[in-house]
């Protein structure tokens, strides 16, 4: 039998953490034939939450679950691991400007890239969800040289579920019936969600939605979706982003589909023009568990417009966390 793949969920006592941790233990994450571990890092104050929630997963009973480990030790936490799932961050707060958030989550992303580095296992992926995703990503793989940088990716598969969703509602098709979807960029409101490249029944998506219904409603519901959810539901998502999780790490490990492709933020090698080494989102196919770049796509004005905007918001990030010494 499969030797259990250690996970390792920070943030474990947060919503998202409470919608992730169940579907990981059920073999949602890996597969229905992988064992797992998990181990649950939190902060000192939450770790008894922690605790409850590990109770919890103890009554389910669940046949792939190999054993459950709490700790607020982040070496402890990423030692051995195989998949590090990087949720706990430091929210915004009111009058906190985009300076202090960096350094705040620059504290908590920086010893976890050093405790990744130090302690886990030699295929370790890791997965950043915790806000600023792309940015504390790229913390984190700054601080874990001898992991290859191609392993540190940040989520936008949330976002591209949205648009997938937005999409099939808009045109009366199943979300299996669009293919190649874009989300470019950061994971901010400055994503870019490109339907240029996208495919409805094999036929252009973009020349299916009248172009003012693309540019008016389709990119900014998508890029403001979060905010109306924190509206709607008086919190923010929890449930559909520990879904994007699962489907991000799901893909990387077992491949995306032939004929498709998905989104996620990986380390640019200077494709499309996004400069080298940040972490942005792409079309990307998994291939033998690594994601690729797709490559060769062409990019219109339009799209090139706001691919740039948003990749230069990630500049700014970059330029941002050098100065504070966290890069
Ligand atoms: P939450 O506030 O409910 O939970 C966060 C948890 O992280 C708390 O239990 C906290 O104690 C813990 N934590 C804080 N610092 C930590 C540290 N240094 N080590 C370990 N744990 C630590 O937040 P929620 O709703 O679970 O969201 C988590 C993050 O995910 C937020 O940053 C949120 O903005 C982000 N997010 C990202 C999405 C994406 O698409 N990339 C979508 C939705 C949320």
């Amino acid at each position: 039998t499969q030797a259990p793949v250690n996970v390792t969920v920070t943030g474990a006592a947060g919503q998202i953490g409470y919608a992730l941790l169940f579907r990981i233990a059920s073999g949602q994450l890996l597969g229905a034939d992988t064992p797992v571990k998990l181990r649950l890092l939190e902060i000192p104050q939450a770790v008894k939450a922690a605790e409850g929630t590990a109770m919890e997963l103890d009554d389910c009973a669940f046949p792939l679950l190999k054993g459950i480990d709490i700790t607020d030790d982040a070496k402890k936490a990423f030692d051995g691991t195989n998949v590090a799932l990087l949720v706990g961050a430091r929210p915004r707060t009111k009058g906190m400007e985009r300076g202090d958030l960096l350094a705040a989550n620059g504290g908590i992303f920086k010893p976890q890239g050093e405790a990744i580095n130090a302690g886990a296992a030699d295929d370790v992926r890791v997965l950043v969800v915790g806000n600023p995703a792309n940015t504390n990503a790229l913390i984190a793989q700054a601080h874990a040289p001898d992991v290859p940088a191609e392993r540190f990716t940040a989520m936008t598969r949330l976002d591209h579920n949205r648009a997938l969703s937005q999409l099939s509602a808009k045109l009366g098709v199943a979300v299996t019936d669009i293919k190649k979807l874009t989300i470019w960029g950061n994971h901010s409101a400055t994503q870019y969600p490109d339907l240029f490249n996208a495919e409805v029944g094999g036929k252009v998506a973009a020349e299916q939605v009248e172009q003012e219904w693309l540019k008016d409603t389709f990119i900014p519901t998508v890029a403001k979706r979060g905010a109306a959810i924190i509206e709607a539901r008086g919190a923010s998502s929890a449930a559909s982003a520990a879904n994007a999780a699962i489907d991000h790490v799901y893909d990387w490990v077992n491949g995306t589909p032939e004929g498709d492709w998905t989104s996620a933020a990986v380390v640019s090698d200077g494709s499309y023009g996004v400069p080298e080494g940040l972490i942005s989102s792409f079309p990307v196919v998994s291939r033998n568990g690594r994601y690729e770049i797709v490559q060769g796509l062409e990019i219109g004005e339009f799209s090139r417009e706001r691919i740039d905007a948003s990749v230069q918001e990630l500049i700014e990030e970059r330029d941002a966390v050098k100065q504070l010494g966290l890069i």
